[in-house]
């Protein structure tokens, strides 16, 4: 017996950001094969979430002055955050799992070690290339000319204690798995594994780390925390109730089909499996790898300020539209380019022209020949057929296609089936019979017919654009019972004398040159204007200000406070001197000690935090396009003497 229950997840995703069109792809498409699923009449489980942990995350709250689980709160749960952005894109999620959650961290808890009583997981020593000031251990290969390819820094050699997993152990039954047929989808992905990752041989994992606090505690060895990859794979078994009591459906709903992203493919067809197989549960019913989407060729980055926000695509094009143009355009397993020109093509030709065209102009013509009603009399002709088996045979094929989660190509074949019934219209040309009383027969057959089509494609379509597509069977006539897929080919479910309610426009032509200029202006960074020039001081007047090169002997944080630093100098009078400076957002200690920088030292003494401040290093500050400040410290050259003044 094959089974009625489906079990679909996204990727968790990284708070560490907001998220972009990228990400707003994978979700997108997931939820639209979770909800074909749910057409076909499959109990699904759809679900999506956050992986919250990790030094990074760490890192992040840090700069930002909170908490690792405030700053992630807020990107999850705070305004414009991921939840609204799914509820906005109408995401049809199940459940939704945050790695944070109690029940997941105890639970991860007991997998840890589970793995480690089965002689699995076991102690070792980490060995790499360590940096400092970042705490980070890297490896031979991640250096930047033999340095940290985060600050620059030189890194050293270093050891630390960790655990591992014994994943070479699983290189044969996980290669077996890859070469058995369709647990990794596209297929090509299965040689990019095996070439690039099992033939060189597979390495232990180190799955535990000493060197930050945000993750799950080993709660056998505190002071490690467990690897975040590990973390985040299981959250796929206990959001079902894997290893805790939260939730019961991990019988009913497991295994997974797991859509990820091709750069995490690895994780999930190698490292996930093997995991599974050591606390002997099945392996996911398939991992599917999709492409990314790029722009101009090239990957999505703040840096390069070329990230797509969905909040503006889905304001601009509404909601639908987008979603039905990322998964129209580009091939599900293949990288695809993003472009606003394309993006506005697509909704232009196969929202506004073929799809609106067709509704709009079939219920027009039902309400200017019938008054919105059909005569239920028929009279049929050898053309009928063609559009009649063309709908049984698109819907085989489209379901074929989403079966193989080809989701383009069973969109490809809806359009088809859109693109005859459009030109059923031109052949048939309902005008003409209008004008002949004695053809009301035909016409009314001629606009059954096209009712149906529009409803075999609304139908397919409603997994992809599930709002717009009620609103067409409404305006169509087609109840709830006619919006179901056993009646996709049951050609005469609309009543015979169906009544049409024509509506709103579907999707309204986009103008595109005028658009393009609109996000064009709205993605143009706005320069921040330049802050107006003081008005003119005296050279006596600047001459009193004492401004002198100085080196940083020592530098510290000051306990309880998040900006300041306290500095002690050699400004060349043989004394030291102590500055207290805020900046610490911008500057580690580690950074600034043994530097040379620029100060003023004849202004008043003032007291921060219970310190004396004798003067202020001088920075450079300016706010960049974001509205956030950005300053930097007066660094000078080496070969400048300590005590020169600056005049
Ligand atoms: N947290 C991990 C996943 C853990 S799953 C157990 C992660 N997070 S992520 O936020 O960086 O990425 C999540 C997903 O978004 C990945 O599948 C990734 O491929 C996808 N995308 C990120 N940028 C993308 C594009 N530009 N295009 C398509 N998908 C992309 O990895």
């Amino acid at each position: 017996m094959s089974r009625s229950t489906f079990y679909i997840t996204t990727p968790i995703y990284y708070p560490s950001d907001k998220l972009h069109i990228g990400h707003t792809y994978c979700t997108v498409a997931t939820d639209a094969i979770a909800r074909y699923k749910r057409l076909r009449g499959f109990e699904v489980m759809f679900l999506t979430g956050t992986d919250e942990h990790g030094q990074k995350i760490e890192e992040k709250a840090k700069e930002a002055g909170v908490s690792p689980q405030e700053f992630v709160d807020r990107i999850v749960e705070g305004k414009g955050g991921i939840l609204d952005l799914w509820k906005l894109m109408n995401i049809s999620n199940d459940r939704f799992i945050r790695t944070t959650y109690d029940y997941h961290v105890a639970a991860v808890q007991r997998i840890f070690r589970k793995m480690y009583d089965n002689g699995d997981i076991y102690k070792g020593a980490y060995k790499g290339k360590y940096c400092t000031p970042c705490e980070s251990f890297w490896t031979e290969s991640q250096l930047v000319n033999g340095c940290c390819p985060d600050c620059g820094r030189p890194v050293h050699d270093a050891e630390e204690e960790a655990y591992f997993f014994r994943l070479s152990k699983y290189a044969k039954p996980v290669q077996d798995l890859l070469e058995s047929g369709t647990f990794l989808e596209p297929a090509t992905r299965v040689n990019e594994m095996i070439n690039n990752f099992i033939k060189p041989g597979l390495e232990d994992l180190c799955v535990s780390r000493t060197s930050f606090k945000w993750g799950v505690p080993v709660d056998f060895d505190p002071g490690h925390v467990v690897y975040v990859w590990v973390d985040a794979l299981f959250n796929y078994a206990t959001a079902l109730g894997y290893m805790n009591d939260r939730y019961d459906d991990f019988g009913k709903f497991w295994p997974p089909v797991n859509i990820v992203g091709k750069e995490i493919v690895r994780f999930h067809s190698i490292i996930w499996p093997a995991m599974l197989m050591s606390v002997g549960e099945p392996v996911p019913e398939k991992v599917y790898g999709h492409g990314w989407l790029v722009i101009d060729g090239g990957k999505m980055s703040k840096s390069k300020g070329n990230v797509v926000d969905p909040y503006v695509l889905a304001e601009k094009f509404g909601v639908d539209a987008l979603r039905f143009f990322l998964l129209r355009t580009f091939p599900f397993g293949s990288d695809g380019n993003f472009s606003n020109e394309l993006l506005i093509n697509t909704i232009n030709s196969d929202l506004a022209n073929a799809l609106g065209n067709l509704v709009s102009r079939s219920t027009a013509m039902i309400e200017k020949y019938f008054g919105g009603t059909l005569i239920p009399e028929r009279e049929a002709e050898p053309l009928d057929d063609e559009l009649r088996s063309l709908t049984a045979e698109v819907a085989e094929k489209y379901a074929v296609q989403m079966d193989a989660l080809q989701l383009h190509m069973a969109l490809e074949e809806v359009f088809r089936l859109i693109g005859r019934a459009n030109k059923y219209i031109d052949e048939t040309m309902p005008w003409a019979l209008a004008k002949d009383e004695s053809k009301r027969a035909r016409l009314a057959t001629v606009l059954y017919n096209l009712l149906e089509a529009q409803r075999a494609a609304l139908i397919m379509l409603t997994p992809f654009i599930p709002d717009s597509c009620a609103k067409a069977f409404e305006q169509i006539g087609a109840e709830e019972a006619a919006r179901q897929w056993n009646t996709v080919s049951a050609y005469g479910t609309l009543p015979a004398d169906v009544t049409v309610h024509r509506g709103e426009t579907l999707f309204p032509r986009i103008d595109v040159a005028k658009m393009l200029q609109e996000l064009e202006n709205m993605q143009k960074p706005a320069t921040p204007p330049a802050k107006p020039v003081l008005p003119d001081v005296t050279i006596d007047e600047f001459a009193k200000c004492d401004m002198r090169v100085c080196k940083i002997l020592t530098c510290e944080a000051v306990k309880k406070s998040e900006k300041l630093l306290k500095f002690t100098v050699d400004d060349g009078s043989g004394k030291e001197r102590q500055i207290l400076s805020g900046i610490h957002k911008f500057y580690e200690p580690e950074q600034l000690i043994g530097q040379k920088v620029a100060a003023i030292l004849n202004l008043p003494t003032r007291k921060m935090m219970g310190y004396e401040s004798n003067g202020m290093l001088l920075s450079a500050v300016k706010e960049n396009d974001k509205g956030e400040e950005e300053l930097h410290l007066m660094i000078v050259s080496d070969d400048v003497p300590v005590g020169a003044q600056l005049c």
